[in-house]
């Protein structure tokens, strides 16, 4: 009797791969790897990226394989007298929406004018490049003044929705590549192509294997990366004569 070989993967919907300007009031938004964003402005005891005004751009580069699907989110704040302007949000070149505001919109907070301001969580999907391993988001506005209006921004989140486990056939993520794009599966041993040594697992995966001549047969599961696995060489999947 030859027990059931099997990798199973689950994940949890969705996945996160950056997080910034997440804490109160907000050390982590002061020093942001945010292009351009190096400085924060603080509305009644809560920093935000910014502020910006009169056609500026912060940017950010990720990397992330082709063709996956994302949700980037953030909290706009949209600060004084905003005309029906707007910040526009940018993959790469690509436009995912745009942000605008009328003069009485929202309710007085922080800034000393008579205008209000308003706070409130925005996302936008869309799909990281096709034959490229990285993308840039940029978000711009085309405002007018200081004095009269500008925006910042805050708890801003880069989340995948199908994200890829990696394996290896050997030690540290070296040899052959076997990537598996699609979640919550099982496949079954005659899919497995070579030994495996290590696997690349995003926070919030889970790979489980079982073979009966690998770990005693029992069920093993991983949520973070494997940099050197013991050998684990599914058997070749065999018709019963
Ligand atoms: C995958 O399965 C896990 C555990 O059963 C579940 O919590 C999760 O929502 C599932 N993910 C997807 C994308 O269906
Ligand atoms: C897992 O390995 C990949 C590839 O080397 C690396 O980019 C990633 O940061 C690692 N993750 C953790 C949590 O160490």
């Amino acid at each position: 009797m030859v027990g059931v070989s099997f990798i199973k993967i689950l994940f949890m919907h969705p996945i996160l791969l950056y997080e910034g300007c997440k804490q109160h009031p907000g050390a982590d938004c002061i020093s942001n790897g945010w292009t351009n964003g190096n400085r924060v402005f603080d509305c009644a005891g809560t920093l935000y990226i910014g502020d910006y005004t009169g056609g500026q751009q912060v940017s950010k580069t990720f990397s992330c394989l082709p063709d996956r699907k994302l949700i980037f989110s953030f909290t706009i704040a949209k600060f004084d007298s905003w005309d029906w302007e707007f910040v526009s949000v940018y993959r790469d070149n690509l436009l995912l929406g745009q942000i605008s505001y009328g003069p009485y919109q929202g309710e007085q907070v922080c800034r000393l004018s008579y205008f209000p301001e308003i706070f409130e969580k925005k996302s936008f999907s869309f799909s990281s490049p096709i034959g490229k391993n990285s993308f840039q988001l940029l978000l711009e506005d085309n405002l007018q003044a200081h004095d009269e209006e500008s925006w910042g921004f805050r708890d801003i989140k880069l989340q995948i929705l199908n994200p890829c486990v990696d394996f290896y056939s050997e030690c540290n993520f070296q040899g052959d590549l076997w990537r598996i794009c699609a979640g919550n599966q099982t496949l079954f041993a005659k899919f497995v192509p070579f030994k495996i040594k290590s696997i690349n697992i995003l926070k919030g995966i889970r790979v489980q294997m079982k073979d009966n001549r690998f770990k005693g047969g029992n069920l093993q599961t991983y949520s973070s990366n494997q940099t050197c696995l013991d050998d684990f060489n599914f058997p070749k999947y065999q018709k019963e004569l």
